[in-house]
């Protein structure tokens, strides 16, 4: 039986041509709408770029009533000044933390009172941080204000000093008044002039911590009160001293909105340093987010003295100092003792693992806080990229060392390109206070 012959199929030689043909326009069409290379890396380049356009303001601190707080930051901005608040006359927060060398002191370790162990960073955008200080032993940025008042080596001062300081400088009283009121009941008369200050976790029983156990309960609350409003203030001021946006700030924004000229921000070597950064030797699995920061604590494997171990507990050191805390955001004087940092501060555990953790420092204004690492090892970027690049006499001990760090070998270009990127990232401009 015969089959009858479609009548709508064109025959054999003429189909072959029309395929053809088809196929060369879809490649046609694929050549013109397949982005080229160029594009390609454009596109990547916006999207790693994007989160720096989002960059937000300071979150609210709901531990402290008084943070934004106009009348408590002018307080706080007096004291932070003020060296009268040191047992020596000599010492203010100003000393070390120097609005003209971006609130740093290009001293490798603190010298206060006495010369301490860390390096002193930038207040910059600590408003901005989950934890201060290289160890995180404070959770707030005013509960951070109450040690270096007290500290020995640092301001060496002490609660009752403080307090009665404020009560008795007309300057200082105006200005607490005006934020927090009248004084509360209970304190001292303002004539006494006995230096008392509690005994902290590290340290040694003293004579200071002898008279502070002395006192009656209700002056040691009433001057708890004080000075909790005291340090409350000095977080005020602080959060004004945000980090300004710096040069790669204004060039994430001009790639993402395909501007030319606006691009032009960074230099070329400045533009590959980000490249390096991001994609070579991936610093942000760590220095990541807008501030160039995870907020977490972690073990560069950076050597002691001689090679060895080194001595400071970091992390571990610091969880217990937290945990008994009166001024932490769970303590008897945070305004906020059922909040998310509050819960977190109560699960914390100073696990093995936490031994010789810092945290990551942002890298904001980096360019101008040298020398650098929690000791100020290292006095240049150069050398803080020597370090990454070969990872030179670092500790390599199981639970010690940090499994993401690995010798990168970069070339000199790379080297000089990441330096340069990390310079774009200073504020532009001037960040001197008042
Ligand atoms: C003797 C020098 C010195 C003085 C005085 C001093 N600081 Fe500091 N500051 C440091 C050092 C060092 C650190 C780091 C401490 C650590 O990690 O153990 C630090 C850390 C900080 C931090 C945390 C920043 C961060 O990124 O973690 C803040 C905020 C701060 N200080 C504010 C103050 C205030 C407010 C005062 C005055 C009440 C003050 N400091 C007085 C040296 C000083
Ligand atoms: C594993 C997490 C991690 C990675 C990855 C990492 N860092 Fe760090 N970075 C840290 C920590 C933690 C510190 C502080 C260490 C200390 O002082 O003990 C630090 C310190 C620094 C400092 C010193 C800042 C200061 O203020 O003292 C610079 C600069 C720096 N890192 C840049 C980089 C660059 C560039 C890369 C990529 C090549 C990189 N980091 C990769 C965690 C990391």
């Amino acid at each position: 039986m015969m089959l009858p012959s479609s009548p709508k199929r064109p025959n054999l030689f003429l189909r072959i041509p029309l395929v053809l043909c088809g196929v060369g326009i879809f490649f046609l069409i694929a050549q013109y709408s397949r982005p080229s290379e160029e594009q390609v890396a454009h596109m990547r380049l916006q999207k790693s770029v994007k989160l720096f356009t989002e960059r937000k303001g300071v979150a609210v601190d709901r531990t402290n009533r008084w943070a934004q707080d106009e009348n408590a930051a002018a307080l706080g901005e007096l004291i932070f000044h003020d060296a009268r608040f040191s047992s020596n006359g000599e010492v203010s927060c100003a000393t070390c933390h120097d609005p003209a060398r971006a609130f740093t002191d290009g001293a490798k370790v603190a010298v206060g009172v006495g010369t301490g162990t860390r390096n002193t960073p930038t207040v910059l955008g600590a408003a901005r941080q989950r934890w201060q200080t290289w160890d995180g032993r404070a959770d707030t940025l005013w509960s951070q204000a109450a040690e270096p008042m007290e500290a020995g080596v640092e301001m060496n001062f002490d609660r009752v000093s403080a307090v009665q300081l404020v009560r008795n400088d007309p300057t200082l009283l105006a200005a607490y008044e005006a934020a927090f009121g009248e004084m509360p009941l209970g304190l001292p008369p303002v004539e006494f002039a006995e230096r008392a200050r509690p005994l902290r976790l590290d340290a040694a029983a003293d004579d200071l911590s002898a008279a502070w156990d002395a006192l009656v309960p209700s002056r040691r609350e009433a001057m708890d009160a004080v000075f909790s409003r005291i340090v409350k203030s000095l977080g005020a001021f602080q959060r004004t001293l945000d980090a300004k946006p710096s040069r790669f700030d204004h060039y994430a924004k001009a790639i993402v909105d395909r501007d030319i000229e606006g691009a032009k921000s960074l230099s070329e070597s400045e533009a590959r340093g980000w490249i390096v950064f991001h994609e070579v030797a991936k610093c942000d699995q760590c220095h990541s987010g807008t501030e160039f920061t995870d907020g977490e604590f972690h073990n560069l494997g950076l050597p002691g003295a001689d090679g060895r171990l080194p001595d400071d507990r970091g992390r571990h050191g610091a969880i217990p100092k937290l945990k008994v805390d009166p001024f932490s955001s769970a303590g008897l004087f945070s305004d906020d003792v059922d909040g998310k940092q509050a819960t977190l501060v109560r699960g914390l555990k100073s696990d093995p693992e936490t031994w010789g953790q810092m945290r990551t420092p942002s890298l904001r204004n980096v360019g101008r806080t040298a020398p650098y690492m929690h000791d100020g090892r290292f006095a240049s970027l150069e050398d803080v990229i020597q370090f990454y690049d070969t990872l030179e006499g670092a500790i390599a001990l199981d639970h010690h060392r940090e499994a993401v760090l690995r010798p990168l070998g970069l070339s000199a270009t790379q080297k000089a390109d990441l330096i340069a990127f990390l310079r774009s990232l200073d504020s532009v401009e001037p960040i001197a206070a008042k």
